[in-house]
């Protein structure tokens, strides 16, 4: 490991010029696109910038792909489907137990380019590559367990079986909170259920995308199954062509709900299958009989990983009344023992926020909040993109997080009264990802995850995301889920077989 003294830097990579992110393994570093197994450049020959979010520094560029250049690699990735359907399941699971061990081998590399480009904190940016070889090793497992049925019949003689088969040829819709583990989360169940997919890298992560992209080659996966385009001029063409091209059978999306409605209404003129997994808006409710360290913890765990960018964090964020001052004093004062940096730097608990943007919400969000009579507590400072993790107290049920989520790591804390009241405020949002709630009473914690209108529901813990689970949303936080058994289900068509006796007409059940 490096250390560079100047700046107390514990994980800093060792840059060199030839060397430029300072991998162990620098041919991890593939700056173009990827198409058929080949590097491409742009058909127009241009290329855009990416930058480090924590000095705003450019660090790399990436080819700025065309429309024309998603519909080629969607015909490679169609031709190729024609043979790899029938490929063998044992070889997609020997494929994917490689590409598990070769993320656990490259850790470090990845890590460092997840830091580089989403600037997340080294132990988020790590815990985050060990969460995606989890989709590997979980869909290696899938890949044998993909089973069909066999049902009654109506009809005298006949049987009905119902088979499994792969959707086709799949676009697949990356965000920048998780660069590696959504590409991962997605790609995985490709392989594993025999299909072929398009990534669209997001503009701000395409480093991370391409280097699992290389991985994905060295573990095995044949050229053409994956490929993956960077743009970032073109992004609007390009998520045209891929939700309106004849030959893309399925479109998985994570990202905002804005977008979402975008690509479902353009997708809707093919009726392709889809995926969404979109804004959450999470509430997490702290009731009178919680054990407060608990809650304090799950607050955290959920509230302020990767610097509240996750579609899972807590937004809106209800104490009950008899515990709120004392839950506000522990959380503010384990919220004051964050440091915050670039996500290299020695004991960085939280990294900066993606971009100017990004950090100019955040401050919207304090201001607003602080108008409607809130009081900062923690944090509230801003310095560039890096923004100080925040706790605002006394902020009314009525404020802008209820239709805003704020995705930065701002802890708002709403009081309430009593169980009906809050389970109706926390509902009182338009989209329903994840949910979170803490209390000893056992008939509390199973009336209380009923009610609550999400997909998602932790119960005395902020950390839900898993590969086993199935991870998904309700109402505007979109439908069809990622990661669990469901998740491959989502690359697969069902199909009937009715089979007669030959024996002349069926026989006419119905008269
Ligand atoms: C997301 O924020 O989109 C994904 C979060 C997770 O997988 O935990």
């Amino acid at each position: 490991m490096t250390v560079d003294t100047k700046r107390n830097i514990a994980h800093r990579p060792n840059v060199t010029a030839e060397n430029p992110f300072g991998l162990n393994d620098p041919t991890l570093i593939v700056p173009y696109g990827i198409v058929g197994g080949r590097m491409v450049e742009s058909s127009d020959g241009s290329r855009f910038d990416v930058h480090d979010p924590a000095t705003g520094a450019v660090i790399g560029s990436m080819p700025d792909m065309t429309a024309a250049d998603a519909a080629a690699a969607v015909r490679v990735a169609d031709e190729t489907f024609k043979t790899w359907r029938n490929s063998n399941i044992l070889e997609r699971q020997k494929i994917l137990l490689r590409l598990n061990d070769l993320f656990i081998l490259h850790a470090t590399d990845l890590a460092r380019l997840i830091v580089w480009e989403n600037g997340k904190s080294w132990a988020d940016a790590y815990g985050e590559v060990l969460y995606s070889a989890s989709f590997c090793a979980w869909f290696a497992g899938e890949c044998v367990r993909q089973r069909g049925d066999v049902l009654a019949s109506a009809i005298p003689g006949q049987r009905n079986l119902v088979i499994k088969q792969p959707i086709g040829v799949c676009a697949l819709l990356v965000p920048w909170n998780f660069p590696a583990g959504m590409i991962t989360r997605k790609a995985a169940p490709v392989i594993a259920t025999g299909c072929t997919a398009v990534v669209k890298a997001d503009p701000h992560t395409p480093f991370t995308n391409q280097a699992i992209m290389e991985l994905m080659r060295r573990a095995g996966v044949p050229d053409g199954v994956v490929n993956s385009i960077t743009t970032h001029k073109h992004l609007q063409e390009v998520g045209a062509e891929l939700t309106t091209n004849r030959l893309v059978k399925k479109v998985s999306f994570t990202g905002s709900t804005r977008v979402g409605k975008i690509l479902a209404a353009q997708a809707a003129g093919t009726l392709k299958k889809l995926s969404l997994e979109l804004g959450g808006n999470a509430p997490l409710i702290v009731f009178e009989d919680a054990d407060l360290p608990t809650a304090v913890a799950g607050t955290i765990a959920s509230k302020f990983r990767g610097s509240g960018q996750t579609c899972v964090c807590a937004n809106r964020i209800y104490v009950h009344e008899s515990v709120y001052d004392e839950f506000a004093a522990q959380l503010a004062a384990k919220v004051k023992q964050f440091k915050v940096g670039p996500g290299f730097d020695e004991g960085v608990t939280h990294g900066p926020l993606i971009n100017a943007a990004a950090a100019d919400k955040w401050q919207g969000h304090v201001d607003s909040l602080v108008r409607a009579g809130g009081r900062v507590v923690a944090g509230g400072k801003r310095e560039g993109n890096a923004v100080q993790p925040t706790v605002i107290v006394d902020v009314p049920a009525d404020c802008v997080l209820n239709e805003e989520e704020t995705f930065s790591p701002l802890a708002a804390l709403i009081r309430f009264r009593d169980e009906a009241e809050v389970v109706e405020l926390a509902n009182r949002a338009d989209v329903g990802l994840a949910g979170y709630f803490f209390s000893r009473d056992a008939d509390r914690i199973f009336r209380v995850a009923e009610a609550l209108e999400v997909g998602m529901v932790g119960a005395n813990t902020g950390a839900i995301s898993q590969a086993f689970i199935p991870f998904g949303g309700v109402k505007e936080s979109g439908y069809g889920k990622e990661g669990g058994y469901e998740g491959t289900d989502e690359f697969l068509n069902k199909k009937l077989v009715a089979i007669g006796k030959n024996i002349g007409s069926p026989a006419t059940v119905w008269g």
